[in-house]
C-alpha cells in the first residue's frame, strides 16, 4: 500500500518527504483554505515541486463543462497532477470526457461501492472512498474499500482505490489488510503511524546499556 500525504500545509509536506516514504498528496479546497491563501495556483504548483508523485487538486466549479474546461487548466499547472472530481453524475460525465483526453482523474467524495464503479468505468485513475466521514455517519467505511477493492480485482479495472479521509493509525491498518492501493493520511496520522512506546523504551535502554559498559 502506498502513503499519500493528505494535506495542502507546505512544512508538512517537506517534513514528510524528508522520510522517502510520500508517493504522492491528496488536497482538497478545505484543506487549500486553512493554510490562508486564495492563491490556489501558486499552492498547487509548490506542492508540485516538492513531491514528483501525484498531486491531486480538487475542481472549484459545479457543472459538467465548468468542471471539464477547469480540469484542463488544472492540469495544465505541472505534470504530476491529478485533477478530484466529485463523484456526481456531472463529475461522472466530466470524468468520462477527461479520461479520453488521458488527463488523469481522481473521482473523489466516493461513499459506496456504486460510486466507486462508475468513477472506474468512466476512466479514473483514482477513486478516493471517505472512510472517516462514512464511520462518522455510523457505516463501516473499510468495509466499502474492500468491497471496491475486490470488485476491481474481480473484474481487472486498473482504477486504484484510495483510502481517504483516515483519521488514526488503526485506519492505516485497516486499509492495508482491506488491499487498499493507497491510504493518504493527515502528517499528524503519519507521525503517529511510526510511533511506538515500546520502541522508544527499547532505543533508551539499549544506549543506556551501552553507555554503562563503555564507561568501564
Ligand atoms: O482526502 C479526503 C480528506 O481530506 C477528507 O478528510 O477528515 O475532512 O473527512 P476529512
Amino acid at each position: 500500500m502506498q502513503i499519500f500525504l493528505d494535506t495542502a500545509n507546505i512544512d508538512q509536506i517537506r517534513q514528510a518527504a524528508k522520510l522517502g516514504i510520500i508517493s504522492g498528496v491528496t488536497t482538497n479546497p478545505s484543506l487549500v483554505s486553512k493554510e490562508g491563501t486564495a492563491d490556489y495556483e501558486a499552492v498547487v504548483k509548490e506542492i508540485c515541486s516538492i513531491i514528483p508523485g501525484p498531486i491531486s487538486v480538487e475542481v472549484l466549479v459545479e457543472g459538467t463543462q465548468a468542471m471539464t474546461q477547469q480540469a484542463k487548466l488544472i492540469s495544465s499547472w505541472a505534470p504530476n497532477i491529478v485533477v478530484k472530481i466529485p463523484a456526481t453524475s456531472d463529475g461522472l460525465e466530466a470524468t468520462s470526457a477527461l479520461a479520453r483526453e488521458k488527463i488523469k482523474v481522481n473521482f473523489t467524495l466516493c461513499f459506496s461501492l456504486n460510486q466507486a464503479l462508475l468513477g472506474a468505468l468512466a476512466g479514473a485513475t483514482y477513486v478516493s472512498l471517505f472512510v472517516g466521514r462514512l464511520d462518522d455517519a455510523g457505516h463501516n467505511g473499510m468495509e466499502v474499500v474492500k468491497d471496491i477493492v475486490d470488485v476491481f480485482a474481480h473484474y481487472q479495472l486498473a482504477t486504484q482505490v484510495i483510502a481517504a479521509s483516515i483519521r488514526h493509525p488503526q485506519h492505516c491498518v485497516a486499509a492495508a489488510k482491506a488491499g487498499a492501493h493507497i491510504a493518504t493520511v493527515p502528517y499528524k496520522v503519519l507521525m503517529q503511524m511510526i510511533q511506538h512506546p515500546l520502541t522508544d523504551v527499547g532505543v533508551t535502554r539499549f544506549l543506556g546499556d551501552w553507555q554503562r559498559i563503555s564507561k568501564q
